[in-house]
């Protein structure tokens, strides 16, 4: 089965609650982390955790919440505001990677979720 397929099943099976642990795991990291705290609005944590949460759930097979509440996803230009250059991306993807192995899925799902993560984050770079 190719990742395609994947992608549409990773909701059924980690569910509401693998997104959850996902992003929670992220967010613990991001206060933590000197670039990423430095990018991140402080203040507003809890409202960019569960912004990322609906995207998630949505890109992965389950309920189209967060179009429904934010529109058409546009992330790239979404991210426009913020200084993402080569640093900034990567620290992202270490995180993010360290917060999904946290989660305990099994390789398979990790792996897509990986991959997903590493050119999804590349392609949010908008400064040198
Ligand atoms: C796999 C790559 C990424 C995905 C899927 C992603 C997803 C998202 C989503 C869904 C939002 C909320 C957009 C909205 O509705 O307003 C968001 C916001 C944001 N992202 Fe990302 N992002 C990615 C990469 C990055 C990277 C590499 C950085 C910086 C290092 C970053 C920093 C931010 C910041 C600062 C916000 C604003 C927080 C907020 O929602 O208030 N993102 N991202």
């Amino acid at each position: 089965m190719s990742d395609f397929h994947l992608d549409d099943r990773i909701y059924d099976v980690i569910g509401e609650e693998g997104f959850a642990r996902i992003t929670a795991e992220f967010f613990l990291r991001v206060p933590k982390d000197d670039v990423l705290s430095a990018i991140y609005p402080e203040d507003d944590l809890e409202g960019a955790e569960h912004r990322l949460r609906e995207f998630l759930v949505q890109r992965f097979g389950g309920p189209h919440r967060y179009s429904a509440q934010r529109g058409e996803p546009r992330l790239r230009a979404r991210h426009m505001p913020f200084a993402i250059d080569q640093l900034a991306r990567d620290r992202w993807v270490q995180r993010m990677g360290e917060a999904v192995t946290e989660a305990g899925f099994d390789d398979e799902v990790n792996r897509v979720l990986q991959a997903f993560f590493d050119a999804s984050a590349t392609f949010m770079m908008n400064r040198d």
